[in-house]
């Protein structure tokens, strides 16, 4: 696959190669905060703003052909944020699905969460169990919407689970290692990343797919998220190709 990128002063090719993509991209949507302060406008109109961007990378790793797209959209520590940057948030989303849910479920989409959505406000749940509803025999690009999630969050309720099926003679002790661990996870049906990409110039996890991420391939850019579009996506794509994955090994 050819693209061509775009910078004020040149066109940059990108060239993939269709048989090395990555199956699963996971992204930190990092810098809607800072993006908004620069034109002294509020938080709320940052996020508003990296909606935007959030389309057009649904667009770009769909018609891509990636298979599962993990985006970090809530985390469990997004509650400390003052009320209505929450409320706005949780609106956002519940806009954006309401407007796009039958669009991504013409193009083959599949909707789905990984975080616990119990814990959401009940006109958003209920708006995102209906977006997983509508689209969950869809066949195309997984859309993983990360929301009130946290990967230690994750990991002990992964725990609780299996605990549970201990008490209840489901599986022995001596049955769990790292597979069956990871099938007590949210991500249970899905290839661990293959490719995080962190936007906004910071280096760091957040608390994001901590246990699945052991071997992926990291790529942070000082792009805040509301300006990061399809070709950046692509450049982070084509940089991953040029990566010599060893998992560990020689
Ligand atoms: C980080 O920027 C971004 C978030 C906490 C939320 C990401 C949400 C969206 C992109 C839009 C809404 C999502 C959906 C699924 C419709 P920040 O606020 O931490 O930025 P800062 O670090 O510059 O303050």
């Amino acid at each position: 696959m050819k693209f061509f990128k775009s910078s004020p002063s040149s066109l940059q090719e990108i060239i993939l190669d269709n048989e090395k993509l990555p199956q699963h991209i996971a992204i930190i949507m990092d810098g809607n905060g800072r993006w908004a302060k620069k034109r002294f406008l509020p938080r709320t109109l940052g996020h508003k703003a990296g909606v935007e961007a959030l389309r057009d990378i649904i667009k770009t790793a769909s018609n891509t052909k990636i298979a599962y797209l993990t985006l970090y959209a809530f985390s469990t520590e997004n509650w400390n944020r003052p009320n209505d940057e929450v409320s706005a948030l949780m609106e956002l989303l519940v806009e954006y699905l309401r407007k796009e849910g039958e669009e991504l479920h013409s193009n083959n989409i599949k909707i789905n969460t990984i975080g616990d959505i119990d814990g959401l406000p009940e006109f958003a749940r209920k708006e995102v169990l209906r977006a997983k509803e509508l689209t969950k025999n869809n066949t195309g690009l997984w859309v993983n919407i990360a929301l009130n999630y946290g990967g230690r969050d994750e990991i002990v309720r992964g725990i609780k689970r299996i605990a549970k099926d201990i008490k209840e003679d489901k599986i022995s002790i001596e049955d769990i290692n790292q597979e069956v661990f990871s099938s007590y996870l949210e991500t249970a049906n899905m290839p661990d990343p293959d490719l995080l990409i962190r936007t906004s110039g910071e280096y760091r996890f957040s608390n994001f797919l901590i246990w699945q991420s052991a071997y992926t391939e990291l790529w942070f850019t000082d792009i805040l998220w509301p300006d990061f579009r399809g070709e950046d996506l692509l450049m982070a794509i084509s940089d991953f190709q040029k990566r010599e994955r060893r998992f560990g090994k020689v």
